[in-house]
């Protein structure tokens, strides 16, 4: 395990004057399958892989759940261990941010939209700890989950703008058999919330169904999103929205040859939940 900034230098120097290419995946620990798979995808990239474990405090705000996000160190390093991962990055929150810290990366606009705009702060934090890291590990190759599409969408245009020589991947999403995605934060869903949270998937697979019908306007497969989601008792819905997949403006109409996200948030109980479908026309 890696600790500090300075030894997670001399880890990717030492790697990268052996010739091996670092992929890096970076996590705020509690991991699950989905987690794991980046691990597996980021593998088949690199010949060494880093797992930084970070609760970033930057992007949460103060009404936010930092001090409650769940942690469980020990069985994380386990399960990193049994897929063969190379380091694991563990920093303490002053090692990345010591108290004199005063340098953030704006994505601007795209980090106003949607997850920006109820979490004004939260994609400031996600991209200035995402730079911190990628010169901290000088990774080859960073893969990230379309889980969070916005946040990938924010760091792909973060590594374009600021040429970043990393590549970025994009892993699909893994969900439970219900449909629920998973996510760190579906422990604070009671059984009852688990299973109404099920109508974010199906919500969106019904909205694909629409599409595959030849449905091209977007405020109709709006309509029926939200029908569905609002008929469920604990479900209070944040937004559904139809985006196209770089800057996620919202469009009217659905075009061939184009790709859209259909965006859910929702609220059960105490979780806030994302979940998305990617739509390749
Ligand atoms: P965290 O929520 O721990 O997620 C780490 C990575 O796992 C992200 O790229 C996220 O999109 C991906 N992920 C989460 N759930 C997934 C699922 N069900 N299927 C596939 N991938 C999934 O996202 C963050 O941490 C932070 O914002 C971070 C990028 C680490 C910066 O602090």
């Amino acid at each position: 395990m890696l600790n500090s900034v300075h030894e997670v230098h001399n880890y990717s120097r030492q790697a990268r004057s052996l010739g091996k290419k670092i992929g890096l995946v970076p996590t705020m620990g509690y991991l699950h399958e989905g987690h794991l798979s980046l691990v597996r995808e980021v593998k088949k990239h690199c010949d060494l892989v880093v797992v930084s474990i970070f609760v970033n405090p930057t992007q949460f705000s103060p009404n936010e759940d930092l001090d409650s996000y769940p942690r469980d160190l020990d069985r994380d390093i386990k399960l990193l261990e049994k897929e063969g991962v190379n380091a694991v990055f563990y920093p303490q929150p002053e090692e990345i941010y010591p108290g004199n810290y005063s340098t953030f990366v704006d994505v601007e606009e795209l980090n106003k939209r949607f997850e920006g705009s109820t979490r004004p702060t939260h994609f400031r934090g996600v991209t200035t700890v995402v730079s911190i890291l990628f010169n901290a590990v000088s990774p080859n190759v960073a893969v990230f989950g379309q889980k969070d599409a916005q946040q990938a969408a924010i760091i792909k245009k973060m590594v374009k703008d600021l040429k970043f020589d990393i590549d970025i991947i994009i892993a699909p999403i893994i969900r439970e058999d219900s449909g629920l995605a998973m996510s760190s934060r579906n422990i604070y869903l009671s059984e009852e919330e688990r299973s109404d949270a099920t109508i974010l998937f199906r919500a969106l697979r019904h909205a694909k169904f629409l599409i595959d019908q030849g449905e091209r306007n977007t405020a109709e497969i709006k309509k029926h999103m939200m029908d569905m989601i609002n008929a469920v008792n604990s479900a209070s819905l944040d937004y559904v929205a139809v985006v196209e997949s770089e800057l996620f403006l919202e469009v009217d109409e659905l075009v061939e040859g184009s790709e859209y996200f259909i965006l859910v948030a929702c609220r059960f109980g105490k979780a806030r939940l994302i979940d998305n479908f990617l739509i390749a026309l």
